[in-house]
């Protein structure tokens, strides 16, 4: 088992990585109530059944503002007071929204998660970023509020469809690439083990990725600069994610691919690297080639651009384990994209 602690202005957050934590909840202080995904509900029934809980629909269409009004509902007719310990228990969607309805109900109750996808783990339920997406447009609506705790129950993954599975393995391979060379060596090394979900690998896996990003966010948690390398391969992999309905770490391991193409059309990265960053991706068994249409690609970056100006904050690598963000306009932002697809 691993622990570590998280500390912001917004609050501390303790994050513990291991086996069999959900029997945990008996050990609360307090009976919580927990949002939880339907399909968590369905296959752990014996360990979540003995609590109060609201179901959290599965799948992106249900992350809305719709479904948050439902939510409070259930939740005012449980009866829920201000001091009601709230615990978020799925995957990144039902974390996201179980934080974002413990913020808001009653002006914030407490709350905390059991991550149950290695997404979650290793990044959606880590940062306290939370919230629901707005015609379309992904977590427009939302909140920067730590959870208390995070518990990533590894003893859930055995459950989870392969391909959600390795959907996570883009965002690990990512603190790699960005942060940490010897994470990176060891990736390489242990890649079939960490498909086949050895637990010894795993642990280290999931609790090196929650280190890194504990790491970031406790020096930017309001994303005003450092967080933002977090983003690597996420701006071309969202407008990618968009248009072929891939999975979040499928289209960003493409993402993660194509910005290290650019970065080596810059001058900041050596072919060499730029074949590992693909090797890896390739590894996991994430796809690092795709035929893609480079104006639906610039079109979805424009769309997302509706949240945040005129420039895109890119994440370039200035040699591996070195991102840096570079703002790149619009218009030379076409011509990129034309050039990488
Ligand atoms: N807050 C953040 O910082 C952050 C970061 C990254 C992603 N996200 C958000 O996370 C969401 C994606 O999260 P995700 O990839 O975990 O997907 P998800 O939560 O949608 O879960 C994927 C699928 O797996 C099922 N599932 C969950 N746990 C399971 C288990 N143990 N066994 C079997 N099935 C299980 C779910 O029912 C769902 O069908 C997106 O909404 C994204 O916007 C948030």
């Amino acid at each position: 088992m691993q622990q570590l602690r998280l500390t912001t202005p917004a609050g501390a957050c303790e994050i513990v990585v291991g086996e069999l934590l959900s029997s945990g909840l008996q050990t609360l202080d307090q009976e919580p109530v927990l949002m939880i995904d339907e399909n968590v509900l369905r296959l752990y029934h014996d360990i979540f059944k003995p609590y109060k809980s609201v179901t959290v629909p599965s799948g992106e269409a249900s992350k809305t503002l719709q479904t948050l009004g439902s939510l409070y509902r259930e939740l005012v007719n449980l009866e829920v007071d201000r001091s009601t310990l709230i615990v978020g228990v799925g995957g990144g969607l039902a974390t996201d929204v179980a934080g974002f309805v413990a913020s808001t109900i009653l002006r914030g109750t407490p709350f905390g998660f059991i991550s149950s996808t290695l997404l979650g783990q290793v990044d959606a339920s880590i940062g306290g970023k939370n919230g629901v997406n707005l015609d379309g447009y992904k977590n427009m609506i939302g909140t920067i509020r730590q959870p208390s705790f995070v518990w990533c129950d590894l003893s859930l993954l055995g459950t989870l469809a392969h391909k959600e599975y390795v959907s996570g393995i883009a965002e690990v391979i990512k603190y790699g690439i960005i942060q940490d060379f010897d994470f990176m060596d060891y990736l390489e090394e242990h890649m079939e083990a960490l498909l086949n979900q050895e637990i010894s690998v795993l642990e280290h896996v999931v609790g090196t990725s929650a280190a890194i990003k504990s790491d970031v966010v406790q020096k930017d948690e309001k994303e005003s600069d450092l967080r933002k390398i977090l983003n690597f391969g996420h701006t071309m992999g969202h407008a990618i994610e968009r248009y072929k309905h891939l999975l979040h770490g499928e289209a960003v391991g493409l993402g993660m691919v194509l910005a290290a193409r650019l970065s080596y059309s810059k001058g900041l990265l050596s072919a060499p690297e730029v074949d590992r960053v693909e090797k890896m991706v390739l590894s996991a068994g994430l796809p690092a080639q795709m035929k893609l249409d480079p104006d639906e690609i610039y079109q979805n970056i424009r769309k997302d651009k509706k949240k945040s100006g005129e420039d895109v904050h890119f994440v370039l690598l200035k040699g591996l384990g070195n991102p840096i963000i570079r703002p790149l306009a619009l218009k030379e932002l076409k011509s990129i994209v034309h050039d990488l697809c």
